[in-house]
């Protein structure tokens, strides 16, 4: 297996789906098919988002993580397929609720559609999400999912209530990006390891690991909605700052800047805006707030690398550890 270094600028997880090519089609095809609908604005915001692609990330670390548990059957195409839409889901309400404009490299669903229609295509797919639970019935997966669909609802409302409160801490942050973000990561590698009835110490290794690529994930996030190329990245920058969100940059830069970037820091979180940013930027740039970011981000890297220590040795694990480097490294 040749692949390209995660910091190389080739890196664009073409090598990582080349390994699981066959699933990955099937997965693309079954994410195809489940949209199907008789409603023609469901067909139209679901097709409009689904297809606009996305690094489909998490259903591939379903299918490396099932592969590298030594699984045959084909479940896992299927299961896959829903968290995905798991996934797809929570972007078209998070959109509404962030206000944002830009994903994925085009207009959002509810800029093109609407917030109507962009809440209840969620709906759509949240439940179409759980009519394909039952087709997989296995109530194990069925808890799992139910579980990580829930905790990212409480992610993000905990989420709503940092916002605009500039005494949320790093501890109340990483709560928040457990929940909205590293959940589906762990639920997804998870569910590999159910499919293929590991043993629990397998299981658990896969969901440390999945925990911590997660939480390296939103770690970086947060860092690109302050420095990241906007073309590259798909989506709007200084979304955060706009909308008063305290993430782990704006934190740590409030934390340690000057007593006058501490008092603008301080009101740009209370009102959101973007009146600021120039000052706020700089004051990010001289506390060393995204180095910082991107160090915890490589500490939760590290630490999902040595999970993996605990499962067995194969191409597909190697393949899970580029990615989660990966999580680290993207720019997009
Ligand atoms: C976006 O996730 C939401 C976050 C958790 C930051 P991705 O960056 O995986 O989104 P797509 O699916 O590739 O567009
Ligand atoms: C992503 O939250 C997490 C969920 C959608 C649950 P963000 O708001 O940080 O992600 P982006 O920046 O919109 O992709
Ligand atoms: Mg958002
Ligand atoms: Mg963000």
């Amino acid at each position: 297996m040749k692949l390209v270094q995660p910091n190389s600028p080739a890196f664009d997880l073409e090598a990582v789906r080349d390994l699981v090519a066959d699933d990955w089609r099937a997965v693309n095809r079954e994410i195809r098919n489940q949209l199907a609908s008789d409603v023609a604005l469901v067909n139209s915001v679901a097709h409009y988002i689904i297809g606009s692609g996305g690094k489909r990330l998490r259903p591939l670390l379903v299918l490396l993580s099932a592969r590298a548990c030594g699984y045959t059957g084909q479940q896992h195409v299927l299961s896959a397929a829903i968290i995905e839409f798991i996934h797809t889901a929570t972007l078209l309400h998070d959109d509404v609720v962030d206000e944002s404009d830009l994903r994925r490299g085009q207009e959002t669903a509810n800029s093109v559609f609407g917030n109507q229609a962009s809440v209840l295509v969620g709906d759509f797919l949240y439940s179409r999400a759980f009519q394909m639970m039952v087709e997989v019935g296995q109530m194990r997966i069925m808890d799992v999912l139910a579980d990580a669909t829930n905790t990212i609802a409480e992610g993000e409302v905990l989420q709503l209530m940092n916002c605009r409160d500039p005494e949320t801490t790093e501890a109340r942050y990483l709560e928040v990006i457990y929940r909205k973000t590293a959940k589906l990561f762990e639920a997804g590698v998870q569910i590999g390891a159910i499919l293929a009835d590991q043993t629990r110490a397998v299981e658990d290794a896969l969901l440390d690991y999945g925990k911590q690529v997660g939480l390296a994930f939103q770690l970086v996030d947060d860092a690109l909605d302050y420095h990241a190329d906007r073309d590259e990245l798909g989506k709007n920058i200084g979304d955060d700052l706009a909308e008063g969100k305290p993430t782990l940059p704006l934190i740590y830069a409030l934390q340690r800047g000057s007593p006058k970037e501490q008092v603008i820091i301080r009101r740009a979180i209370e009102h959101g805006g973007l009146e600021e940013i120039d000052t706020i930027l700089a004051a990010i740039q001289t506390t060393g707030a995204l180095a910082y970011t991107l160090t915890r981000a490589r500490e939760a890297a590290q630490r999902a690398a040595a999970a993996l220590t605990r499962v067995p040795d194969s191409i597909f694990k190697e393949a899970l550890l580029q990615l989660a480097e990966f999580a680290v490294e993207r720019r997009f």
